[in-house]
């Protein structure tokens, strides 16, 4: 059976691999903190991100652009007037929501019940008057619909407001005459400015991209279902940029490419989707969510946006310095050159934190196992993660079967012989069966035990996660045999 929500977040804290931020001091709100297999298992996701792009894409780069960024950047972007989120306020609960989501919210109850179309149509009026700025027209669409605040069952609304995501500070010491700052809400902008020096310093020619994964901050209005909305969060983000024209194959290309790369790290096709945007960001002419069904229904993990110049363009106008690049191909309807343009740009933004609930939400299962035979036979229950070997915080668990006769230092020769090249544990406490509950716990796909028999003939057994079937192999082989299952 899969989990409920509930028991992912108790899992995840149990097991080491997302606390609460400061939770001593009780929390504070989506806001998390990874702990020592979420950092693992986080790492371990952004590498093979890293990998499909700028390792299988010869015409990727990669880039670590800074948090802060000038002020006009945000001007530029559009983020100072336009990223906010319209909300709304309970007059009997003081509880503040986003109008968008208690809507979205009512259309997913339609869903559930059958009522497609009343759900699609609510949807469409929703994104029409979003993007008619309408916020009279929000407000009396919620009172329509009869939405009642989910805190106090009332629908006692007030004006919906637009509220701006985006945090801000103060850079420089006040006396010298300081000035705002914003952390940045979206890893994106860093890379657009850097769009001429990346071109010329990798000598890059379009069609091109230029990849980076990093912090970013929204203050977002309503925080919930653990971290797949926080306000500190990890971007996966790569814009392609391309020449004006072509927007459209390069964005199904990295829409089929990206969705594909979803399946090989182990999030099954049935449980994803597309999702085709009712409501255009202002920098788009396309979007489309990936979808992965959540414990709480089917949920955006990335975003691909056809973003045509809009951000170059605009940076151009404001820095005052040209974005233009020299295209020598050349044009067949003309022959000649394409010659100077702004290029388009196709973005793909995958949340390194939705990723990793995804993956958790996916991994973690509860099943009934039958042990011994015929009057001994029991059933129990266990739980574990089927993590893909490639994203496990453990590669393998070495166990000496007893902790005497030469078997912890032999469990510890295997382990220094491997540990350059896979993340291994050596466990000498508890039960065999013990142990291998406790590394199925935190999905590590092998166990390797030490026995009598080993120091004989060097051999092992492996015990498979998933199939709990064990194979008996020579120490020799324990690096192709790991090696060969955590390649994706
Ligand atoms: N540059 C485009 C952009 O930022 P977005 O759809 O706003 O697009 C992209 O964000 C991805 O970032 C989302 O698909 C999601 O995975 C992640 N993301 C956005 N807001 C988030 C939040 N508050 N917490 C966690 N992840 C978030």
């Amino acid at each position: 059976a899969e989990g409920t929500l509930a028991e992912i977040v108790s899992h995840a804290k149990e097991y080491g691999f997302v606390f609460p931020s400061s939770e001593i001091y009780d929390g504070l709100a989506a806001v998390y903190d990874y702990g020592p297999n979420g950092v693992e298992l986080k790492n371990n996701l952004k590498l093979l991100w890293w990998k499909a792009m700028t390792q299988l894409n010869q015409n990727v780069v990669g880039i670590d652009a800074a948090i802060f960024m000038h002020p006009l950047t945000w001007k530029a972007s559009g983020h100072i007037d336009g990223f906010s989120d319209p909300m709304i306020d309970n007059l009997d609960s003081k509880k503040r929501y986003r109008a968008d989501v208690l809507l979205e919210d009512k259309a997913a109850e339609y869903e559930k019940n059958g009522e497609i179309a009343r759900a699609e149509t609510l949807l469409a009026e929703m994104g029409r008057l979003l993007t008619a700025e309408d916020l009279a027209g929000v407000k009396q669409l919620i009172i329509d619909e009869k939405i009642l605040c989910p805190a106090s069952k009332t629908g006692n609304w007030t004006d919906v407001r637009q509220f701006n995501l985006m945090f801000s500070t103060q850079v420089g010491a006040v006396a010298e005459g300081s000035s705002q700052i914003y952390l940045r809400p979206e890893t994106a902008q860093g890379i657009f400015v850097n769009f001429l020096n990346v071109q010329k310093s990798a000598r890059q020619k379009v069609p091109f991209g230029i990849a980076q994964i990093g912090k970013a901050f929204r203050n977002e209005i309503v925080a919930r279902q653990f971290i797949f909305r926080m306000r500190e969060f990890e971007q996966m983000e790569m814009q392609f940029f391309i020449r004006p024209g072509t927007e459209d194959e390069w964005y199904q290309h990295w829409k089929e490419t990206r969705r594909r790369w979803h399946e090989a790290m182990g999030l099954p096709a049935d449980k994803l989707r597309f999702h085709d945007h009712d409501k255009l960001a202002f920098y788009a002419k396309a979007a489309v969510d990936i979808e992965y069904e959540f414990p709480f229904g089917f949920k955006e993990i990335e975003g691909i946006h056809s973003r045509t110049d809009y951000d170059l363009t605009q940076h151009q106008t404001l820095s005052r310095k040209k974005q233009n690049y020299f295209d020598n191909d050349v044009n067949p309807e003309t022959g000649k050159p394409y010659g100077n343009y702004v290029p388009y740009v196709v973005e793909t933004s995958v949340g390194a934190d939705r990723l990793f609930l995804a993956t958790l939400c996916q991994a973690f299962q509860e099943e009934t196992i039958v042990e011994g035979e015929g009057e001994e036979q029991k059933t129990k229950t266990r739980k574990l993660l089927r993590l893909h070997p490639a994203v496990a915080p453990v590669k393998a668990a070495i166990f000496p079967l007893v902790k005497k006769d030469g078997l912890p230092e032999k469990a510890n020769e295997i382990y220094n012989s491997l540990r350059h090249d896979f993340r291994l544990v050596v466990e000498e406490k508890d039960s065999i069966g013990t142990r291998y509950t406790r590394q199925d716990l935190i999905g590590t796909p092998f166990c390797i035990a030490v026995d009598h028999q080993t120091l004989e003939d060097e051999t092992v057994t492996v015990r498979h996660r998933d199939s709990r079937e064990q194979t008996r192999m020579p120490i020799s082989e324990l690096r192709a045999y790991i090696g060969e299952a955590v390649s994706v």
